[in-house]
Formats: structure tokens, sequence, C-alpha cells
């Protein structure tokens, strides 16, 4: 007797791993369809997918979800997002539409200092509560598993208290979370004019006290980000942070290109990182590098977009030099509070130019890889996790091509329907 079967999917999309890799470049896209599909879920982990006729037949199970002919797909895998923070900055988007920049109000000292004002004051239960209905809504809304950075509270004391509320919400909810340490978020108004000083901060005790948070509270994975760009954490400042984060035993990640190209890329495809974010200034030259290397290229539409931009990643450049490519949703109260995936497909259809189908192994099987998950999560393969998503609608090309309203029918995580619409 095995634990669950979902029957009758019209499309059973597996979603599979190439080489045991990403998918690459223009082989982007593989959704592994298996018509009037079924998958079969024992123990948490995927057992086994097939035809329907064949596993309802070879299966007996405890559960049965009759999909109905609909859509089935990996839970989406979130791979880039600040989701935890305190207060909101409603007042700087309405200076945003009149016209003031997203920079300009960073050199006043709001943006991301407004928001760590508000965190460093909130405790840990206002942080949990804050975060738990945007976490339910991007669940809701097809994630089983969400990346999550730090990078408010820029103060060891308040790093940690993010790190505690990830925690904290991994376990109360039912989704996973995996956490980022981003205390090179900004320089924080007590390090003014001396970054440096802050660098040194971050390198001799934030990157250590991390560590040993993780010794005590995270088995799973855990990476250390840094935000190069202009007014942020200089090239050099970010190739400090990532040598004593490699040498403390963290993977890396960048967000690099947002605004500026400062070599960021570069030097995360030459550290290893594991992904770089954002890439919207990238160089033809740092693209190719990306192309030639194993870290993943996320690209977050919803930032350019929650922007009013109109230049977002050069995605079809990326595929022609076999970028492996994920998207995620940045979801974060400053550029861009979109709390979902689906609305990344919409965007990253019309201006990253991906089809349907690459959009959907962007945010599954390609994302899983760029949080250390790769052949783990986002594709429905045996002893992947038993994370499903079936869809109301009965094609996957519906997915992007609708936006504004939720085509999940119902959440599964590890097995268990978590959530019905
Ligand atoms: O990914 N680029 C840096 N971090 C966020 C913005 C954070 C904020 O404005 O609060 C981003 O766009
Ligand atoms: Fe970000």
């Amino acid at each position: 007797m095995i634990d669950l079967l979902i029957c009758n999917a019209g499309q059973l999309c597996t979603i599979p791993t190439h080489d045991s890799g990403p998918q690459r470049g223009h082989a982007l896209g593989d959704l592994g369809i298996i018509p009037n599909g079924a998958v079969a879920i024992h123990d948490g982990q995927i057992l086994t997918v097939g035809a329907s006729d064949d596993l309802q037949a070879n299966y007996d199970a405890a559960t049965v979800i009759d999909a109905q002919g609909c859509l089935v797909t990996p839970g989406l895998i979130d791979p880039h997002t600040h989701a935890i923070w305190g207060g909101n900055r409603a007042d700087e988007f309405e200076r945003r539409i009149a016209g003031t920049t997203y920079q300009q109000i960073m050199a006043e000292g709001g943006g991301i200092r407004a928001t760590m004002r508000a965190t460093r004051e909130a405790d840990l239960t206002t942080l949990i509560e804050a975060a738990k209905p945007r976490l339910l809504s991007m669940m809701q809304n097809g994630a089983t598993t969400i990346e999550v950075k730090t990078g408010y509270g820029l103060e060891t004391r308040a790093e940690l208290n993010m790190l505690n509320a990830i925690a904290v919400l991994d376990t109360e909810l039912p989704i996973d979370l995996v956490p980022t340490f981003l205390g090179a978020h900004a320089i924080p108004p007590e390090y003014d004019g001396r970054a440096d000083a802050y660098v040194d901060l971050i390198v001799q005790e934030m990157i250590p006290a991390v560590a040993t948070w993780k010794t005590d509270h995270w088995p799973g994975p855990l990476f250390c980000d840094v935000f190069c760009e202009t007014g942020a954490f200089s090239l050099e400042q970010t190739h400090r942070i990532f040598e004593a984060a490699l040498a403390a035993g963290f993977d890396l990640k960048i967000h690099s290109d947002e605004f500026d190209a400062l070599g960021g890329t570069r030097l995360a495809v030459e550290m290893g990182a594991v992904s770089a974010d954002h890439l919207v200034a990238t160089t033809p030259e740092e693209i190719d590098l990306l192309g030639h290397s194993n870290t993943i290229a996320v690209s977050m539409p919803p930032t350019p977009f929650g922007l009013g931009h109109h230049h977002y990643t050069s995605a079809q450049a990326m595929l022609d030099a076999g970028v492996a490519l994920a998207i995620a949703t940045d979801c974060n109260p400053g550029t861009a509070w979109c709390e979902s995936m689906q609305m990344v497909f919409a965007l990253a259809t019309r201006y990253l130019r991906l089809t349907q189908g690459q959009a959907l192994a962007s945010a599954t099987v390609n994302a899983a890889f760029a949080i250390n998950y790769g052949g783990q999560r986002g594709t429905l393969a045996p002893e992947a996790i038993g994370d499903v998503v079936i869809w109301q609608v009965d094609d996957y090309r519906q997915l992007g091509y609708r936006f504004g309203s939720n085509l999940v029918q119902q959440v599964i995580k590890r097995g268990q329907v978590i959530w019905t619409a």
C-alpha cells in the first residue's frame, strides 16, 4: 500500500534533468510530458511516474487523487526572495510613480535602509507574523520550496533574528525554506563613509556568527549572498566577503548587474558561485562565461517590472550561450512585492521571451539547481521529493498566457495535500 496516487493527469510534466544537470541553453523547456499520466508517492518521495492505467493497475494507494484531465507539475521553486521584512515602502513607490528613481531614494537613506530600520525594530514574533501570509500566498500560487534572504538587519543581532524567523517559519509552515545570509545587502548608516569597516564586521563577526547559527540550527543548505552594485558593495568588497564565506563553508550567490555591470558575474563564476542573480546589465562576455560554467543564472522579471523599467535580462542571448536559466520572484518590499511564480511566468514569457515550457522548466528543475537541490526537487523523478501542483487547466501553455488569477487547484508537499483552491 502506497501513500498517494495522483492519476488521470491530462499532462503530467515530469521535467527531467539533463545528464543529471540543469536544462541548458535552448534545451530548456523539456517537460517530459506523460499524457494521461500518474504519479505514485510514498514516504514523501516520488516512487514512480507512468501511464495512469498502468499505475492504477499496479498500486493500491491510501489516498487517490483524480486529476480529472488537468495539468500536473512538480511543486514550483522560488530560488530568490527577500520574503522577511518589517514595515512597507508604499510611500517610496508613490514617489517612484512620480519619477524619483530607486537609486535616488537609496542615496537619500531610504530604500533598503528604510526596511532595515523597521526590521531592526521588529521582534521575532512580529517578523514571523508579517512574513507568514506572504509565504502562504506564495505556496497557494504553487511554490513548495522558497529561498529567503536576510539582509534587512545589517547588524549581527538583527541578521540572526531574521535567520531565526526563517527557521521558525520553515517549521511552522508546510513548505520548505532555504536561508541565505545577505548581510552585504547595504551599508548601514552607522558605517556611512566607512564601507570597508562594515565589510570587516561581516568578515570578522557576522560570517562566524552565522556559521555557528548554522551548526546549531540548520542542517540544510545555507548560502552567502552579496549585493554587488554601485552604491552597495564593490567588486573588491564582494571578493573579500566571498573568500571569508567559502572559508566558513558557505556556498555563494550574488546579486549582480541589477543596474550596473561591475564584474560581479565574472567573479561569481570564477569563485564557483551556485547562482548569479538579476543579470539585467550583464555584458556579452560574462554571458559567455556563465554558459561555460555551472553557475545558474537566475532572472527575476518582477524587479524591472516593479521598478517600471523596460530593460530585462537578455534571456535569449543567455540561451544562445548555453546558460542554465532559472526564474524567481525576488519578492521584496522595495523593487518587487510579488508573491506569485505565476506572475513570473507572465513576465518571463513576454519580456524574456521564454516559451511557456521554458518558463515552467526555469521555475522547477533549473530553479532547484540554484539552491543546491538539483535532481532532488523540481522534477517528478523517482526519489525526488513528493511535491506536486495540480492545476485548474489542462495545458501547460495556459501558464503565463493567463495572468492575474490563481490557476492552482491543489498543492501537495511530501505526498500530503497542503492546500486546495
Ligand atoms: O533584489 N537588489 C537588492 N535587493 C532587492 C531590493 C531590496 C529592497 O529594495 O528592499 C532586489 O531588488
Ligand atoms: Fe534580490
